[in-house]
């Protein structure tokens, strides 16, 4: 068999689903080709082959690249001072409806230029990566009129070619209703709905649609405008649902098949049961639970009785969840909503994929799907899930290329194998 590169002398949690947990394999080696794997099995079972490379891990563990499959990676400035305000008592809607809240960060993000909004993306995707991210997923919002949320995905397509990670984008034009339009919101649900998704779209710069769906934000009626004109675009959905309230967010993402449903922490037994039905995905951010000092935990026992699939991300932005850590993020989702750290992996690979559309080519360790993996400082996968801050990678892969090289020296020294 050819290939350009052998990965051995390390554990493989493929994450493939129905075998072994986390899909494991102790003894495992890896053949990949032009960016995508072509041979995975235990080292006792390799073909022969003619990599013209060979990495070696000393034993660690390789799991697929983390996917972080909610972020609001790209905006201007920040709400620390929002941050002190909650944290003398005053609510996230009260500061909102007060003309704080995202609205603060619309007016940051239409000052800067394009150039500045990619230099402060770009510091925040370093803590996204050096925890094992290797797709992400960035949505706009933060602009509301035309050229500001084009400035925003253009930003994020820029990341996606020089970031030295996969972006996908999702245009989130109902995200809060700008102050320039707060006399007429119907107006602005046109003009987002007719107007600046078809441009986003018609230049290339969007891969699915999003809204927020509360009372704070959007209602089931505008939302559903913005989803039917996705449909006719045949641009795939996604929606940040039951968040604050139970808004019945998650029937409405069902009804339009969207790949997922985010938040849902008061998400009723009904919604759960149809995103079931059709198969979209449960996205839980519990950085956003955390910061707001949320207590509702998503429905996750509902969640395992449908069989929904559960999937974790940052949710990365300057309001609700200043999180730029996926294995934090999973440490978060096991102690806040007692996900199994199998769960919280699962979440942020297999699930993650499946809630971005990308199944076919990221989120496990399988032939044909692409080489984009991490490898780990840990002894057993809980460890990711375990620790709370701690660095743990030693390298990651996108595409078969080999990234954040420079991480390698700590840990070199531990000895891995035959643990
Ligand atoms: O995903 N839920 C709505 N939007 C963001 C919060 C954005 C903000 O406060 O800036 C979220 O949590
Ligand atoms: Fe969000």
């Amino acid at each position: 068999m050819e290939a350009d590169l052998l990965i051995t002398d390390c554990k493989l949690a493929t994450m493939i689903e129905g075998g072994a947990a986390y899909g494991a394999i102790e003894d495992g080696a890896l053949l990949i080709k032009g960016g995508r794997i072509v041979w995975v099995g235990a080292r006792a079972d390799l073909p022969a082959h003619t990599a013209t490379n060979t990495d070696k891990f000393d034993g660690r563990w390789v799991t697929p690249g983390l996917i972080d499959c909610h972020t609001h990676l790209v905006f201007g400035g920040d709400r620390s001072g929002e941050f002190e305000q909650r944290l003398e008592g005053v609510s996230y809607e009260e500061i909102a409806r007060s003309g704080g809240g995202i609205v603060s960060s619309v007016r940051a993000t239409r000052e800067e230029t394009e150039e500045q909004l990619f230099a402060s993306a770009l510091k925040r995707l370093q803590g996204l990566k050096d925890t094992g991210v290797t797709t992400v997923e960035i949505k706009s919002g933060y602009g509301l009129d035309l050229d500001s949320e084009l400035k925003m995905l253009r930003v994020a397509r820029r990341i996606g070619r020089e970031g030295g990670v996969r972006a996908r984008t999702s245009y989130l034009g109902l995200h809060a209703l700008p102050p320039e339009h707060k006399a007429d919101r119907a107006a602005y649900v046109d003009k987002a709905v007719d107007e600046i998704l078809p441009a986003a779209h018609s230049e290339g710069l969007v891969d699915a649609v999003d809204a927020y769906c509360e009372p704070i934000a959007f209602s089931v009626d505008e939302v559903s405008r913005l989803f039917d004109k996705a449909k006719a675009l045949r641009l795939p959905v996604k929606l940040h649902a039951d968040q604050l309230s139970d808004s019945d967010g998650a029937a409405l993402a069902a009804r339009y098949g969207a790949l997922s449903a985010d938040h849902i922490e008061y998400s009723n037994e009904a919604g759960i049961a149809a995103m079931a039905k059709v198969g979209s995905v449960g996205v839980l951010l519990p950085g956003a639970f955390l910061m707001l000092r949320e207590t509702k935990a998503p429905p996750v026992d509902l969640m395992r009785r449908y069989g929904v699939p559960m999937a974790l991300a940052t949710d990365c932005n300057p309001g609700t969840s200043p999180v730029a850590s996926m294995t934090a993020t999973m440490n978060l989702a096991c102690v806040q909503f007692r996900l199994t750290p199998e769960e919280a992996l699962t979440g942020a690979t297999r699930n993650a994929a499946r809630a971005l559309g990308m199944q076919d080519d990221v989120g496990t360790i399988e032939e044909g799907k692409l080489a984009d993996l991490a490898v780990w400082d840990i002894r057993r996968p809980a460890e990711l899930s375990y620790w709370l801050g701690a660095p743990l990678l030693h390298a990651t892969y996108v595409n078969g290329t080999r990234r954040q090289p420079d991480w390698g020296a700590g840990g070199a020294d531990i000895d891995f194998q035959g643990r």
